[in-house]
């Protein structure tokens, strides 16, 4: 039974999303893709998930906003502002970094937030989003903060939730779960961190590989393990134990990515999958070289990006369509 099923949800995607062998990508069928690019609410991807149990969650405290931030081209930052539009709470982004473009935050306009400079270093944005909720609260709001990625023990349930969905397809494939590998990208490190509790949840022990993109692993692991023990005391669940994922440490490698379209060029070109530079490439190397060595099934989780896959298109020459 799903752990998160007593928590409010303010419905936003269409879940479960796709699972799929990537059978034109890998012949021998062990390769799946789990499609949360398909959740089809904005240009949320897998945000979609803690946004659901994060908008619910600000309705029940009877809040009137919400506050959040991240980097210029954070995907949450957008869809936490058109979540907020549709749930009637206005929304105040924190942008640290230039604020004037990217299409996150161009979403985030059209959707009526604020869009205001954070004034200090993405890693401590959250510090700033807290103080500014502070602030609001004094002059007479009731606001909701929401740290970077949704990463609240609250926003972790959406991928607590989409563990036990995983499992379920799994299961109607006949394929053993504990067999399998998942691969997520890892960013702020609420969907790890959310996974690693329903799988405690479910008690079961599959390998669960996070590829880390902005933090160096070391600190990614703890902050991961912090955030998935207050997801299980929210559900009342047991924990999951230390060690039961392991993370590959891609911080800082976007920019070298960035001239290597080899996986996004294979995936666009087989499957009809954009990759971005970001998430996507990284977590498709990762589960291309985990699938070639030990030959296991491999979930690998598409996450989404869309604006910054278009923007990669147009980056190396690389990319060009053709058929060998
Ligand atoms: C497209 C995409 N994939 C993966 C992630 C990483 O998810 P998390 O922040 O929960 O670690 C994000 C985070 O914003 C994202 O936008």
């Amino acid at each position: 039974m799903n752990a998160t099923r007593h928590h409010p949800r303010f419905s936003l995607g269409l879940f479960p999303t796709p699972l799929h062998r990537a059978m034109r990508l890998r012949e021998d069928a062990s390769l799946l893709l789990k499609r949360d690019d398909l959740t089809g609410f904005s240009l949320a991807g897998n945000k979609a998930r803690p946004l659901e149990f994060l908008m619910a969650d600000a309705l029940a405290r009877g809040c009137d906003m919400v506050v959040t931030g991240g980097a210029p081209a954070s995907n949450f930052a957008g869809a936490c502002a058109h979540a907020a539009f549709i749930a009637g709470l206005d929304c105040e982004v924190l942008v640290a970094g230039d604020p004037a473009s990217s299409t996150p935050l161009q979403l985030a306009r059209a959707c009526d937030a604020s869009v205001r400079p954070a004034e200090c270093d993405r890693s401590v944005v959250d510090d700033a989003i807290e103080r500014r909720a502070s602030e609001l609260e004094s002059q007479g709001r009731r606001p909701y903060a929401i740290p970077r990625g949704g990463a609240t023990a609250v926003g972790a349930l959406g991928f607590a939730d989409a563990a036990f969905e995983v499992r379920r397809q799994l299961d109607d494939l006949a394929i053993d779960p504990s067999r399998a590998t998942i691969v997520l990208p890892v960013g702020s490190g609420a969907s790890l961190a959310g996974f690693m509790a329903g799988s405690a949840a479910m008690g079961l022990d599959w390998r669960v590989v996070g590829v880390s993109v902005s933090r160096p692993s070391v600190q990614m692991e703890a902050h991961v393990a912090t955030l998935s023990m207050a997801c299980s005391a929210l559900m009342g669940t047991i924990s999951a134990a230390s060690g039961t994922f392991t993370l590959v440490d891609c911080a800082g490698e976007s920019d070298v990515l960035e001239g290597d379209g080899g996986g996004a060029r294979l995936m666009r070109e087989t499957e009809g999958i954009l990759l971005d530079s970001h998430y996507g490439i990284p977590a498709f190397d990762v589960a291309m070289e985990l699938h070639a060595t030990d030959r296991e099934p491999v979930v690998l989780w598409q996450t989404g990006g869309l604006p910054a896959a278009i923007e990669f298109l147009g980056v190396s020459d690389s990319l060009v369509m053709g058929r060998q």
